[in-house]
């Protein structure tokens, strides 16, 4: 294992060193190495009168942001100091030809072990806007997560919209009272866990509080007339979130670091995973504002969730709050009404005209998948039990109605891949085509206590993955069903973006539904939020060799297994073909 002299830990501060390659060339074609040491640690924080150990990169929570430019390259030395294996995924980064660095466990690598160091080396190429970065093992992801930023190649001028004054990520996430491991751990083996409270950068704000001392909340100050592009990022396990601020409106004007069509709301809706840049000017009357940012939730009879809002203040620059004066509060949408992250999800739209917006969509398909998304129940002993609510089953999330199960190997996947075992093989299971058997998937009637699901409820667990060859044009529809629980799933796609051709509420129909086909300017997005009780169709061009993650980024559907791997073969030729995995690999504990 390779070492560096380490920084002063109790300083813990990130070392961003940029190393220009050629100082003669121009500064628009000036590619840099953006360089990070990330110490992972157990650090404790107290809030709501309670003291956590929490597992931090640098002692921040969040986590370092990365900035680069489109066209550099990222080195992060991983130290993990934490008593936990750990992997650090580059959510939404493309990977080309470097899946080897894509951070998922016992797929595209072994896990660093604590006590170990590993050094991620990826480029950036091609992509402009919001991504972020977090760990890829149980629900360490809640604490250890940070923004990627990445601006264009010839500067803030060259954005497709007006250079902003200052921009600001704003991170959605949780803060949990419980080791997360032992959380997600639970999650698995059916255990009810929830967050203590919703955050925004990590603040719980003025709704919580404990013995009279209220919360702090993340405060931004602004001066008027001026615009700020907000970086949203929803690092959260748990919960979708509309957030508002009273008084201003947003244009949206890009998600998953893809331009959109720039579009004027008074909410965003932001999905675990996703991203979303977002202009706001401040045009209101001087003063204080709230930023509120509310987890919705599907209705009963789903299961009800308490509802753990959290609040910041916009705060216009030199102006004197009178002491006892509240700050404004937008009207929230109600937390169980999904209507609004439905028409939300479905008015992003491609930039057109823009250098970054690929080729046009693909007309020509290769390959359909058909996936329903749901629950069901395996035995815990045996092949046959008692269904319904018996203690003899646990609760699985799945897809086609398989829910994942990483293979006993003590080898990464991607390694068996790369070798060309036909070992691997044999640890998989094909992803069909189609769900095995037809039903009204959206039926209100089989939301349990509903009478209907008790038969749909048997499903297995195997490791789910299929095949493409390279170059494949692949068109998914994913169908959301009412089976156990009627959630949303916000879908990621590792190593590709997708396009959003269309969505709808439920049962996809193809006779009716291809003709709404967005195919000049879908929105392209590498989280796609498939609405309650409806569908998404999307279409990607697989072409990029690996091992990919397909998954719901709710926290706890992944642990339940609602995960396919998506194996894109090599090319015919070396640039379109997997290169050898990085010398200084970690190597795997023996299982
Ligand atoms: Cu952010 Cu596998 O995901």
């Amino acid at each position: 294992m390779k070492c560096w002299s380490l920084p002063d830990a109790s300083t813990a501060i990130t070392i961003a060193a940029v190393i220009f390659l050629h100082a003669i060339i121009p500064p628009a074609a000036m590619a840099a190495v953006v360089e990070h040491t990330f110490i992972v640690s157990q650090v404790k924080m107290t809030h709501l009168c309670n003291e956590t150990l929490v597992t931090l990169v640098n002692g921040q929570f969040p986590g370092p942001a990365i900035e680069v430019t489109d066209g550099d390259s990222v080195t992060v030395h991983v130290v993990n100091k934490s008593p936990y294996d750990l992997t650090i995924h580059w959510h939404g980064v493309k990977q080309q030809l470097n899946c080897w660095a894509d951070g998922v466990p016992m797929i595209t690598q072994c896990p660093i072990l604590p006590n170990h160091n590993f050094t991620y080396k990826f480029n950036v190429a091609g992509q402009e806007g919001t991504l972020w970065w977090h760990a890829h093992v149980a629900f360490l992801q809640a604490t250890v997560h940070g923004a990627l930023v990445i601006r264009p190649r010839h500067g803030a001028s060259s954005y497709p919209f007006p250079k902003p004054h200052k921009e600001i990520p704003i991170i959605l996430g949780e803060w949990w009272q419980m080791d997360l491991e032992r959380a997600d751990w639970g999650i698995a083996h059916g255990v009810d866990l929830y967050f203590g409270a919703s955050t925004i950068n990590g603040k719980l704000g003025d709704l919580y509080n404990c013995s009279g001392s209220i919360e702090d909340g993340y405060v931004l100050d602004v001066e008027p007339g001026k615009t700020y592009l907000l970086r949203v990022i929803n690092a959260a396990l748990f919960a979708e979130y509309y957030l508002k601020i009273a008084g201003h409106k947003f244009t949206v004007v890009a998600s998953d670091a893809n331009y959109v069509t720039p579009y004027t709301t008074d909410v965003i809706a932001i999905a675990p995973g996703e991203t979303m840049d977002a202009l706001v000017v401040a045009d209101a009357a001087p003063g204080r504002y709230y930023m509120v940012a509310l987890p919705n939730q599907s209705p009963e009879p789903d299961p009800q969730s308490p509802v753990l809002i959290t609040r910041g203040i916009v705060q216009y620059r030199r102006v004197q709050a009178p002491a006892g004066d509240t700050p404004v509060s937008p009207e929230m949408p109600d937390q169980d009404d999904l209507m609004p992250s439905l028409h939300f999800h479905a008015n992003l739209t491609g930039l057109l005209h823009h250098p970054h917006q690929p080729t046009p969509v693909p007309t020509q398909v290769d390959e359909r998948l058909f996936i329903t998304l749901g629950l069901g129940t395996v035995c815990r002993r045996g092949h046959s039990c008692k269904r319904s609510q018996s203690n003899e089953t646990f609760t699985v999330a799945t897809m086609n109605n398989i829910s994942f199960q990483q293979p006993a190997v003590a080898t990464p996947l991607l390694k068996l891949h790369y070798h060309n075992t036909n070992r691997m093989d044999m640890l998989l299971q094909e992803l069909p085509d189609k769900a095995p058997r037809v039903f009204n998937y959206t039926d209100p009637a089989l939301i349990p206590p509903g009478p209907k699901e008790a038969k749909l409820e048997p499903t297995s667990k195997a490791a789910l993955a299929r095949r493409f060859r390279h170059g494949t044009v692949v068109e998914v529809v994913f169908q959301g069903t009412a089976l156990l629980q009627s959630e949303s799933n916000p879908m990621h796609l590792h190593g590709h973006d997708v396009f959003v051709l269309a969505q709808g509420e439920g049962n996809y129909d193809a006779a009716r539904d291809v003709a709404r086909y967005n195919l000049v300017n879908p929105a392209i997005k590498n989280t796609v939020h498939v609405p309650r009780l409806g569908w998404v169709a999307i279409r990607f061009v697989a072409d990029n060799p690996g091992i990919w993650y397909m998954h719901c980024h709710f926290g706890f559907h992944l642990t339940m297994g609602m995960v396919a791997l998506f194996i894109v073969e090599d090319g015919l030729t070396t640039d379109t073909s997997l290169p050898a995995p990085p010398a200084d690999f970690p190597s795997c504990r023996h299982i």
